[in-house]
């Protein structure tokens, strides 16, 4: 048996880096994953005029100084969430000019809902030739009633809204663990937030922040891709990290097919059976539905599951970009749509592979170490958009696995 200490979670630090820059003072943020995506958001507080400092895994952000009120397109385009600077720039400096989003080719991924509820809000936007450019000088505090629980759109009104005249409210917010991450975040910094995680979110504007230190929660879905990891290698792993709290979609399917689950105080001991049972449906939703984050990992472990599952993707509309290389491995599944039909086999073989995009790219890992003979991912810097060290983090519980990339593979590879 092996045991893991799960590294702090990317959607919940991506937006409290945001939100640094709300104080004209310094925040500690401890706990920060070492990932691609947070090297882009720290690049992005840096050409905004913030001083930042890594430390280990603690980042510390001096945000006295914002000097420019453009977004550079170019980290822009590399990572959607960086949308989310769009709120605290505007909370800051009232106008902001940001491109369109790139990320993850997972869907088509709007912004609508995030542009609608900032204009209820008072807030002015002119698009100019792929430019968003706002002005959030009226800006009031009012209620917005999203249509969806969008997960961005709710920390970009949270993040808006801290300095605003009167209360605003958020009616059908998202409530992933990631929003009350923010909202404990911003707390401590002096905001005046309630209600995230539930189905109202009410923000009283306040006039000031100030210093604050600040300790990011565990990855669950890095939590779940160490299950999935686990299940399909019939293991046994002491996954340490505050874990079971926000995993229990997660859990609740791995138990259907089989693994044993104990919580404890340190974290989750997962303990697989020798071969593992198909689950009738997931369904990905919003919390506390099960992720869509963990769907493609757990679609790997049951390609070997010992009879048919059925996925049903209802949150992005092009999530089965592995599927086509999970097939080459030997796996059974059919798609139609947003639903995978996975047949269970014996066993997967080894092959050439290509990761797409981040959490395909992991299943890919996880059908990996199943697989007879060597299999080979290429691609591997989508995988390090979320992951610290899959390579550290699975070799230490037995797996034979390594990472080669070169330097200008690495820069190419960013460019697609
Ligand atoms: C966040 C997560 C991502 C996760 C997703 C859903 C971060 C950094 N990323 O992404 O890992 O997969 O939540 O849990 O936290 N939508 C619209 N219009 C909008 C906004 C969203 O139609 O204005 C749609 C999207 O296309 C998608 C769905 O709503 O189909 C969910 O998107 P959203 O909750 O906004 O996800 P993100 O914040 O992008």
């Amino acid at each position: 048996m092996g045991e893991l200490t799960v590294q702090g979670a990317k959607n919940a630090v991506l937006p409290v880096l945001a939100g640094t820059i709300l104080n004209k003072g310094i925040s500690i943020i401890n706990n920060c994953p070492q990932i691609i995506d947070v090297k882009c958001m720290v690049k992005i507080l840096t050409s905004v005029g913030c001083i930042v400092k890594w430390e280990g895994s603690t980042i510390i952000v001096d945000a006295s100084n914002i000097n420019n009120t453009m977004v550079p397109e170019e980290y822009v385009r590399e990572m959607r969430s960086s949308i989310i600077m769009l709120g605290a720039m505007l909370a800051r400096e009232k106008i902001v000019s940001i491109s369109y989003p790139g990320g993850c080719s997972i869907g088509i991924r709007p912004i609508d809902i995030h542009l609608k509820a900032m204009k209820k809000l008072n807030v002015s936007i002119e698009e100019v030739n792929g430019f968003i450019e706002c002005d959030a000088t009226n800006m009031v505090g009012d209620t917005v009633t999203f249509e969806y629980p969008s997960v961005g759109a709710t920390e970009n009104i949270m993040l808006l809204s801290i300095f605003s005249e009167g209360i605003t409210k958020i009616n059908n917010p998202a409530k992933e663990p990631e929003i009350v991450e923010l909202q404990n975040f911003l707390n401590s910094m002096g905001a005046d937030i309630n209600g995230a995680g539930t189905d109202q979110i009410l923000i009283r504007g306040v006039s000031k922040l100030h210093d604050t230190e600040y300790t990011i929660m565990t990855d669950r879905i890095v939590a779940g891709t160490y299950m999935a990891a686990t299940a399909i290698t019939s293991g046994e792993v002491l996954l340490k990290g505050d874990i079971a709290q926000y995993t229990e979609s997660i859990m609740d399917k791995f138990i259907e097919m089989g693994c044993i689950l104990k919580k404890y105080k340190e974290g989750v001991l997962f303990k697989a059976p020798k071969r593992l049972t198909p689950v009738d449906k997931i369904v990905t939703r919003p919390y506390p539905g099960f992720p869509t984050d963990m769907q493609s990992q757990i679609m790997s472990a049951l390609t070997v599951a010992e009879g048919t599952s059925v996925i049903v993707e209802s949150v992005f509309e092009a999530r089965y970009k592995n599927v086509d290389e999970l097939t080459r491995m030997g796996a059974n599944i059919y798609t139609s749509g947003n639903v995978a039909v996975i047949r269970g086999v014996k066993k997967l073989q080894g092959a050439l592979v290509s990761a797409r995009e981040l959490r395909g790219g992991a299943s890919l890992i996880i059908a990996g170490l199943a697989a007879d003979g060597i299999t080979i991912v290429e691609n591997p810097h989508y995988i390090l958009r979320g992951y610290e060290d899959i390579v550290r983090d699975l070799g230490s519980l037995g797996a034979k696995i390594y990472l080669k990339m070169t330097g200008d593979e690495f820069e190419e590879g960013k460019k697609r």
